[in-house]
């Protein structure tokens, strides 16, 4: 090949990558007059990012650069305003009304989450969280039996069981003087939770710190560059990540989890064991609908006990570890709680029981005031299944357009919650509950798509800081001091990490 046919090779990569660039360039320039052309006010985007704050390769989906848009549309005395997420056009609700519209009101037009995922190439992963319409509404129905109060009484018991080796491994700890990494001991007592509760097996975070369960934990939230750029597709060009074969989950939690499963069923078949676990929920619906015009597949029963192991060991470790962060920093809050846990503790003869956690109303403040503050899933998004138009406007929004709630910048208003930033359980109380509106407080979402797993949520977390508190009185280590939020991420994460010191009461 001479120089001259490299030269002319080079020019032609050369002009191809710019042609590239120009048309996505004019694509998101277009894209970024889509709520002028509808009269809808809204924040001035920048290319590439519209108006993300960073690039943002963990986010799954819409994170706390909300916060902010929040803040510039309140300001304007705005009930809702369009903004952008890279090319994508997203419209932010403010006003707490709309919000009861979009979630619970007019929920037939709001009824999916907006959430990627690969219906075509990754049929495991297709769960309630991110199916839509009707497959959505038939999972729903078949699944909400697996949360009854019932079946919450079992789970209890189990949970009661996984909290006695956490207990021992504090001790343990406070035996060396040890400054204690309390979300890694929360996680352990979760996932050992979810291992029991979702398939009946232990998965011994305490005993084993090379758990497999374990592992699957920090898989699901490690994010090496190759997932980063997947996760980053799946986000800027849905469709190319689609076809490409992008999947939201890592393979590697997938196969794990389904190489389980299948030895799992396989022996209670075989053997004809049952459990009263989401396994053995899961199959005796896959089982009586398989029938069906739309049944619950092999793979709909992988999706959602995946879900349900991401589900429920992250959104609950936050919870319980912010809450003890936050009671070690406040030691009179911490002994109102703990007075309180003793005095109903002694009503049942020292035990922990399910009427019990009923009785403690204070211990609810402080898990209600800790969702508020450090908001596990810090902004709701739904797209819309038909044209709609808000009532009392001239806001009409089209098919397919995604709708956002900005549930932690909700969370940190102060005309909802005067001095945001401090941690206050008597927000809680009754005569303050009663007085504002549910709409500005949705830690668990709200209407027919909220938190499915909310009781067994409150549940695991309530034991966990009963456990803890009861045992041990807490401070901070001076390994930490405030903590702040992580920007960037679906679910909360933040940028310190929190030790504590305890000592045996
Ligand atoms: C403190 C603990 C938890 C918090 C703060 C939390 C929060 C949330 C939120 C905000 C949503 C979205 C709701 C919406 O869009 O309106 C959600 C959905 C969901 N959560 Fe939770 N969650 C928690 C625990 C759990 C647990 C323990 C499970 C199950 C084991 C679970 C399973 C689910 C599922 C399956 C959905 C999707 C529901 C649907 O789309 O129909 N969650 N959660």
């Amino acid at each position: 090949m001479s120089v001259l046919d490299i030269q002319s090779i080079l020019l032609n990569i050369v002009i191809v990558t710019l042609l590239l660039f120009l048309s996505i360039y004019l694509y998101f320039k277009y894209s970024y007059t889509y709520w002028s052309r509808r009269g809808i006010p809204h924040i001035k985007p920048k290319f590439p990012l519209g108006n993300n704050d960073q690039i943002s390769p963990e986010a799954t989906s819409y994170n706390i650069e909300t916060l902010e848009w929040y803040k510039e549309f309140k300001g304007r005395g705005l009930k809702c305003g369009g903004a952008w997420s890279w090319a994508k056009p997203v419209l932010l609700i403010i006003d707490p009304d709309y919000i009861k519209d979009v979630l619970l009101k007019d929920f037939n037009y709001f009824m999916d989450r907006d959430m990627f995922s690969n219906p075509i190439h990754d049929k495991k992963n297709e769960s309630l969280f991110v199916v839509k319409k009707d497959e959505w509404r038939n999972m729903r129905q078949k699944l909400s039996p697996v949360f009854t109060s019932a079946k919450m009484k079992v789970i209890f018991h189990t949970i009661m069981e996984c909290s006695k080796p956490m207990i021992e491994k504090i001790e343990e700890l406070e035996r060396k003087k040890a400054d204690i990494h309390i979300k890694d001991i929360v996680a352990s007592f979760n996932i050992d939770i979810i291992g029991r509760v979702a398939l009946g097996l232990e998965s011994n975070c305490f005993a084993d710190e090379n758990s497999k369960f374990r592992q699957m934990a920090k898989e699901f939230v490690k994010v090496d560059f190759g997932r980063s750029i997947r996760l980053l597709m799946s986000r800027i060009c849905e469709k190319t990540a689609q076809r490409l074969g992008i999947n939201n989950v890592p393979t590697i939690m997938t196969e794990f989890f389904s190489s389980v499963i299948e030895n799992n069923i396989e022996a209670r078949r075989k053997y004809n064991i049952h459990r009263i676990d989401f396994l053995d929920l899961m199959m005796e619906v896959m089982d009586s609908t398989k029938d069906d015009k739309n049944p619950f597949t092999y793979d709909n029963l992988i999706a959602n006990i995946i879900l349900f192991f991401i589900a429920g060991f992250d959104t609950s470790t936050t919870t319980v570890h912010l809450a003890l962060y936050e009671l070690s920093r406040n030691p009179e809050l911490q002994e109102k709680t703990r007075t309180e846990i003793m005095k109903v503790l002694e009503k049942y003869d020292g035990e922990i029981t399910i009427e019990g956690l009923k009785e403690m109303t204070y211990l609810k403040q402080v898990i209600d005031e800790t969702l508020r503050l450090y908001t596990p899933v810090q902004t709701l998004s739904r797209i819309t299944t038909q044209s709609y138009t808000f009532k009392d406007s001239n806001i009409t929004l089209e098919k397919d357009t995604t709708v956002l709630i900005p549930t932690m910048a909700l969370h940190r208003d102060s005309d909802y919650y005067p001095d945001p930033e401090r941690f206050d359980p008597e927000r809680f109380n009754t005569e303050k509950k009663i007085t504002r509106n549910p709409y500005v407080y949705l830690p668990f979402g709200n209407g027919p798509r909220n938190c499915i797993g909310m009781r067994l949520g409150i549940m695991q977390s309530s034991i966990a800081i009963i456990q803890i508190i009861k045992n041990f009185r807490l401070s901070l280590s001076p390994l930490t001091d405030k903590v702040t939020l992580r920007h960037g991420v679906f679910l909360l994460q933040t940028n310190e990490e929190v030790y504590l010191r305890v000592e045996r009461i």
